[in-house]
């Protein structure tokens, strides 16, 4: 029997996570520059999708902030030192031994950790920009409404960049992790 890697409440909130997060992306991108590429047909229709999925990706953040054990996410001590240092190694093919790690190598614990940062972030953000008369004071306090509009938007450059990063490395480092996303075993 393979080894249980992912648990289906896991499975359940990535595969839920991933069309959700790009839909937002994508139409957020829209309403910054609407634009034919993108296949999206009116501003109103954008607004009404992103808000959707904005509101779906806020259950799905919060149940997982929740319920995940962020012990197995968080780096650890050594993730910032002789981890990490091995990960290079191999990573920049300065030597050709393939690390081994208790589950996720310091590259993922540090992406999965900067999300589990910058999403909450960008989803309150959005609330802001969604209900701007009853959150003014917290609008100020980031400097008016043109601010947390930049913020969304570079919040949202580095989602799609760090999300390239991620499916680059899933695809191309491991089978067996690659096929426990799907079916939950290695
Ligand atoms: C990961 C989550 C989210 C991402 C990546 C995202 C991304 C974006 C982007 C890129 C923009 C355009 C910013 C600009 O250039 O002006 C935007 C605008 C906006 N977002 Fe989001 N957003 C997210 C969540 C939310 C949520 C939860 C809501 C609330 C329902 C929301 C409501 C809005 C509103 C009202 C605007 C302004 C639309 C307009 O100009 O008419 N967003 N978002
Ligand atoms: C087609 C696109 C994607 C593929 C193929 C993919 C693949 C994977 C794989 C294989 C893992 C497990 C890695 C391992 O076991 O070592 C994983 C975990 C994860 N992925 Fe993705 N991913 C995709 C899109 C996304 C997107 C868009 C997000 C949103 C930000 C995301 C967020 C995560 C998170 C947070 C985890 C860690 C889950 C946990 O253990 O709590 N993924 N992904």
């Amino acid at each position: 029997m393979r080894k249980l890697r992912h648990p289906l409440p896991v499975r359940l909130f990535h595969w839920l996570l991933t069309p959700t997060m790009l839909i937002e992306l994508a139409t957020g991108f829209y309403l910054t520059n609407p634009s034919r590429r993108l296949g999206l047909p009116n501003v109103r229709s954008a607004r009404k999708i992103h808000f959707v999925t904005g509101s779906l990706l806020t259950a799905l953040f919060a149940a997982y902030l929740y319920g995940r054990n962020k012990t197995e996410i968080v780096p650890e001590r050594r993730d910032l030192g002789s981890h990490l240092w091995s990960f290079l190694a191999y990573e920049l093919f300065l030597t050709p031994k393939k690390p081994e790690f208790p589950k996720y190598n310091p590259g993922q614990k540090l992406l999965f950790t900067l999300w589990l940062f910058l999403i909450p972030f960008v989803l309150l953000l959005g609330w802001l920009l969604y209900f701007p008369q009853f959150f003014q004071k917290w609008i100020r306090l980031f400097g008016g409404l043109n601010n947390v509009r930049r913020l969304v938007y570079l919040a949202s450059v580095l989602m799609t960049a760090s999300i390239a990063g991620h499916v680059y490395f899933a695809l191309t480092s491991s089978v067996a992790h690659l096929r426990s996303i799907f079916t939950g075993r290695t």
